[in-house]
């Protein structure tokens, strides 16, 4: 479970790391697994996955149902447990991914708050991710970039973009960007190693870049909403392998503890 001060580093940056807290073991499990997704044999039923303009695997989405490994890891105290401290209550899985970024292939993600998606599914921004790197994670090879605090500066203007990339994404505006992201230094990149989870916020600006370096760099991440969280209702729902109608609470054995009282 996560300390005062570490709740507080979370509420005041937008994001958290932990170092190390996935297992070499369980790493190569997972990736084990990855690769099983990925290759090319029947998959479990809701599973699906996005390729690159290249044809490369970009995506893999909702592998946290069939997938032991996965199911297990996002029931995890490790990781589920920070979740619940941070929502006060239990959480379930939004959605879950694999994003492959394979070595020079695997390509953006465009600036953006996963709320300026996640609003339009009819839900509210009790929600975070946890990302948990699968494999070394370096600026070569595009890792995930923050800016520390954003997610304080509310929902920002986003628009849909269907060119950059295979994968529909809506991202913020350049005028928006114009006038929030003002120097370099304000952009964090988070490299780490296999086992490393980044905890963060819904609306916090993130992005990544092309992958330029022959190593692939996988991540899972997690995408929970606080059980009181569902959809409501919206005129163009998006499917079930993106966002989940089961709202299983996966934290429910696990307490609060003193920290988040
Ligand atoms: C995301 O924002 O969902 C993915 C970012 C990344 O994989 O770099
Ligand atoms: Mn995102």
């Amino acid at each position: 479970m996560w300390t005062q001060q570490q709740l507080d580093q979370y509420q005041r940056d937008g994001y958290l790391i932990q170092r190390g807290i996935i297992t070499p073991d369980e790493v190569a499990a997972m990736l084990e697994a990855s690769h099983e997704l990925m290759s090319g044999r029947p998959t479990p039923s809701d599973v699906h996955t996005v390729h690159e303009t290249s044809g490369a695997i970009r995506t893999v989405f909702c592998v946290h149902r069939q997938v032991d490994v996965f199911r297990a890891a996002c029931r995890s105290e490790k990781i589920a447990g920070p979740v619940k401290q941070v929502f006060g209550q239990d959480g379930y899985i939004f959605h879950s991914k694999i994003n492959v970024k394979d070595s020079f292939e695997g390509t953006v993600w465009l600036w953006h708050q996963d709320y300026g998606y996640w609003g339009y599914d009819g839900v509210n921004d009790r929600m975070m991710s946890a990302m948990l790197m699968l494999d070394k994670t370096t600026l070569h090879n595009g890792c995930i970039m923050m800016l520390c605090g954003s997610h304080k500066w509310g929902v920002l203007d986003h628009l849909d973009d269907e060119k950059s990339t295979s994968y529909k994404q809506w991202c913020i505006t350049p005028e928006a960007l114009r006038a929030h992201l003002t120097d370099e230094s304000m952009i964090v990149p988070i490299t780490g190693e296999p086992g490393d989870v980044c905890f963060f916020d819904c609306n916090l600006v993130h992005g990544s870049g092309h992958n330029m370096s022959p190593q692939p760099r996988k991540t899972m991440i997690y995408a929970y909403a606080s059980i009181d969280n569902m959809p409501r209702g919206v005129e163009a729902p998006r499917p079930d392998w993106v966002v989940s109608r089961e709202y299983e609470p996966v934290t429910a054995d696990i307490q609060l503890g003193p920290a988040a009282a």
